[in-house]
């Protein structure tokens, strides 16, 4: 199994928290997506694996026009294996889906759409600066479920400045209240280069108290679990049936390609980074030169990586399956350091298999650290 992600590196408006790669100067689109293009067609044969996953992401795919979208598309089909039944994926915001945008997705495959609605309240959007207010949300959601494309995720923020533990109750009614399929709840970070980051060096935000982040995140998970939303990796949710497969194979280290600017693409022992920067990006595929860089994994790196990600999800660490890969076993600490955890009710030890429950979830990265090789 193997996937396909497309990044699109533009937004309408920065939004005051966000590090991730995109530019809000619109002027290159077309340059950017015949690059992807192209890229598609030089890089068809990085895949061996017939695709059971497309995914765009950003930045914002939605604010690509129609043909713009249909290119792409088009480039994938032609150009790699894509099996009949996949997931296909697209990253929107709410104020991008019109009806004729989402009758337009819907005709070109995309099945999913993973749309960015961080909050119900509009106040707290615009300090976010987001493009777009709660209303805007409930109605994409409604036309999107009207139109044929039933799939979605919706994302929210929790650990925001200034947001009451009534208010974060009263987004989470409202966002189940659109019956999502799927739900993404990240903690807010406050990122250097960002606007928050600027913000929380003058004084003018400060940063949310760990006990306040811990207690939304513990609302927030007693009330989708009650819901039958399965809380299968730190900071997603799903109805049964609904997990993110794209994911998923990141989670599970299947191969995936990754076009256009900042995209990582992994074969199971390198990875690829393609340059984040737009027009360069564009100069080196339209002068026929290798748009990325070549990380090769060391077995301990591939270890290390592979306990980080799986410790997050639901299906844990097999112990026997890391012996049989990297020829790794645990120390008598660590297996003390995992008996403390079972017994602080925090996850389950059994077969040679640790899983994180919720509990244990919120601290994956610090029980990641203390189980791999020093
Ligand atoms: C990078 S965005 C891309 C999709 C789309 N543009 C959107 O805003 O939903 C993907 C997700 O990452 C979240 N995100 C980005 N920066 C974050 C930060 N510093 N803290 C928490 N979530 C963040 C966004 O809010 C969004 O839900
Ligand atoms: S959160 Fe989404 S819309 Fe906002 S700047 Fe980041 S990528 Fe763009």
């Amino acid at each position: 199994m193997a996937g396909i992600y497309i990044h699109i590196p533009f937004c309408r408006k920065a939004c005051h928290y966000c590090d991730f790669h995109f530019s809000t100067t619109l002027n290159l689109v077309d340059k950017v997506v015949d690059a992807i293009v192209i890229e598609a067609e030089k890089r068809k044969s990085y895949l061996s694996e017939p695709i059971e996953t497309i995914y765009f992401g950003g930045g914002t795919p939605s604010l690509l026009s129609n043909a713009q979208l249909e290119k792409i598309t088009k480039a994938v089909h032609k150009h790699f294996l894509i099996k009949d039944d996949i997931e296909f994926t697209l990253e929107a915001n709410p104020d991008d889906l019109t009806l004729d945008k989402v009758k337009f997705l819907a005709s070109i495959g995309v099945n999913r759409l993973s749309i960015g609605t961080q909050s119900f309240n509009d106040r707290v959007l615009k300090f976010l600066n987001r493009s777009h207010t709660a209303n805007q949300t409930l109605q994409a959601v409604e036309l999107c479920k009207s139109y044929g494309i039933k799939n979605i995720s919706l994302d929210l923020i929790y650990g925001i400045p200034d947001q009451s533990g009534e208010q974060w109750k009263t987004n989470l009614e409202a966002l189940v209240a659109l019956k999502p399929t799927h739900i993404s709840c990240y903690a807010l970070t406050i990122e250097d280069k960002t606007v928050f980051g600027n913000w929380l060096k003058k004084g003018k935000i400060t940063a949310v108290e760990d006990d306040t982040v811990t207690e939304e995140y513990e609302v927030m998970v007693d009330f989708f679990t009650s819901l039958n939303y399965k809380h299968y990796e730190v900071s997603n949710f799903a109805k049964p049936g609904y997990i993110s497969q794209h994911n998923s194979s990141y989670w599970h280290q299947k191969p995936y390609l990754g076009l256009g600017p900042g995209a990582h693409s992994f074969n199971g022992s390198s990875r690829q980074f393609n340059v984040l920067s737009n027009p360069t990006y564009c100069k080196q595929i339209v002068a026929n030169n290798k748009p990325y860089k070549i990380e090769s994994l060391s077995l301990k790196e591939q270890l290390t990586e592979f306990i980080f990600t799986r410790i997050r999800t639901n299906w844990g660490i097999n112990f026997n399956e890391v012996y049989q890969l990297f020829n790794y076993q645990l120390s008598f600490k660590q297996l003390t350091y995992i008996d403390t955890l079972v017994s602080k009710k925090m996850a389950t030890f059994a077969n040679n298999v640790l899983i994180l429950n919720s509990k244990g979830f919120f601290i994956s990265d610090s029980v990641a650290l203390e189980l791999i090789p020093t």
